[in-house]
């Protein structure tokens, strides 16, 4: 099948480079030239581990083509993806669906014979029947069938999350659309089930369901963090401890400093926006917004007790500061919160990323940037673990204890086993660890 990838970001990228691995032909459009002359020469504009590989074999097949004229990919193409950004709204947290409409308007004009178009984007309830009022009110001979379907990926983990996903939802009721969904699909061995076809209302509730339950399950878990440290318990066996039991389930129950990241933190506010607009409050998704707010502050906080009340002057080391491992992205890091507050305290912040580093100089401006763990903790009164990078969990604490001022790791991943830590003489403060 010929599939058009509206929006070559993280979702579209990943999505078309698999697509093509699958035996599609695809084309990977964008409006951002520079973006597409890069990954027209093999450079991948991202870090997510197996991209760079994928493309360029697939690239090399014919199969995957990059291009910046959104009406040529349409008109080519059997089924259209809108994979471009849904940020949250400025001002007042909604879903902002500027560049999905933007596109719909470009599909509309462009279409030529029978196509499917597929919202990929992460969308709120009717975002698809305004999508396809706008191509009908725009060209009424598009023979067009306009459908749901979001995306589970999770980045650093996208290639195998989408080539094996738990399921695929799909949401449509029109049967040509099913048939052409169900070929797209088909290399994932659907008779095995993980197709689901649903209205496409239900399906882009579906996508916010699933972040919303997720966050709220990462908040549960940080909540009982806090109360193991007031009662002298460890998060990390009571994670285990409830995890057991499959109505549970043990994934998502690492407490830390709450969660970042593209998706989480925009798409529960906006489900909390739309659900206010329904008159029918998501009570437990507000909390969770307000709780995982004020949890990246309660951060610093937790830094600065450690080091004996003030930061002030001091040179503080922060280990990671991307959303989380094996990706480059830094939007809602809970570190740009923690680093901005230990400044507003005073101190002096180093930090060490390895694919953050290019995206965090334009961020944080006044912090020091080192090129290894080693080289911010020199003279450093503590070291803070923000982000669980695997080459952070073998780190040489011998080393380290002669270059820092004093001896003090702040794990808020709960990476290292206290007392492993605390026999090279350092005072170790993890997460939940109360015991
Ligand atoms: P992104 O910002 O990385 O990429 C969006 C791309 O769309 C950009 O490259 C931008 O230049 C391009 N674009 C915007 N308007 C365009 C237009 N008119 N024509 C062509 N290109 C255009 O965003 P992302 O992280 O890939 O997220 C995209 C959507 O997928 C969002 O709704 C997000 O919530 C959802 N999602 C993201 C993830 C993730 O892990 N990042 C996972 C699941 C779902
Ligand atoms: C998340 C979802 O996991 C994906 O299914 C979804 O497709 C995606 O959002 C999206 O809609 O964009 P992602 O944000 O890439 O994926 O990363 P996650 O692994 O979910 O992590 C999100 C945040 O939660 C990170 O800051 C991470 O450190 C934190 N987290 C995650 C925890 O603090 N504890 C956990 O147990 C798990």
């Amino acid at each position: 099948m010929r599939i058009a990838m509206i929006g070559a970001g993280y979702v579209g990228l990943v999505s078309g480079v698999c697509f093509a691995d699958f035996g599609h032909d695809v084309v990977c459009v964008d409006n951002v030239a520079e973006k597409i002359d890069a990954l027209r020469k093999g450079e991948i504009p991202i870090y997510e581990p197996g991209l760079q590989e994928l493309a360029a074999s697939n690239s090399a097949a014919g199969r995957l083509n990059f291009s910046t004229d959104v009406e040529a990919a349409v008109a080519w193409a059997d089924a259209v993806f809108i994979a471009v950004g849904t940020p949250s709204r400025r001002g007042d947290g909604h879903a902002d669906l500027t560049y999905v409409y933007a596109v719909a308007r470009q599909i509309a004009t462009a279409v030529d014979g029978y196509t499917v178009v597929v919202t990929k984007s992460t969308v709120p309830v009717g975002t698809g029947d305004e999508v396809e009022r706008i191509i009908r009110e725009t060209n009424p001979d598009a023979d067009v069938s306009v459908v749901s379907n979001p995306e589970f990926l999770r980045e650093g983990a996208a290639i195998g999350d989408f080539k094996r996903p738990d399921r695929i939802v799909v949401g449509t009721e029109d049967p040509r659309a099913i048939a052409v969904m169900t070929e797209l699909y088909r290399p994932l061995h659907l008779n095995e089930g993980p197709l689901f076809f649903c209205e496409r209302r239900t399906s882009e509730l579906i996508k916010y369901a699933a972040n919303a339950f997720l966050a709220m399950k990462i908040t549960f878990i940080n909540e009982i963090a806090d109360l193991c440290e007031s009662l002298g318990a460890d998060v990390q066996k009571v994670a285990r401890g409830i995890g057991y039991d499959k109505r549970i389930g043990d994934k998502f129950l690492h407490a830390g400093p709450g969660y970042g990241g593209s998706c989480f933190p925009k798409d529960t506010l906006a489900l909390v926006k739309t659900a206010c607009d329904a008159e029918s409050p998501v009570r437990l998704i507000e909390t969770t917004v307000a709780i995982n707010d004020n949890r990246k502050r309660a951060m610093a906080r937790k830094v600065i007790a450690a080091c004996g009340g003030s930061v002030r002057d001091k040179r503080i080391a922060v280990l990671g500061l991307t959303f989380k491992p094996n990706t480059d992205d830094l939007r809602e890091a809970p570190s740009l919160t923690i680093i901005q507050a230990l400044q507003d305290h005073g101190a002096r912040v180093a930090a060490f990323d390895p694919e953050g580093m290019k995206a965090a100089e334009q961020l944080l401006p006044s912090v020091e940037f080192g090129s290894d763990p080693y080289a911010i903790a020199a003279g450093a009164e503590a070291l803070v673990l923000v982000t669980e990078w695997d080459e952070f969990r073998a780190l040489d604490f011998r080393r380290l204890h002669a270059t820092m001022a004093s001896p003090i790791l702040v794990d808020l991943r709960n990476v290292y086993p206290p007392q492993e830590v605390r026999r090279h003489g350092f005072k170790y403060v993890g997460v939940g660890r109360g015991s």
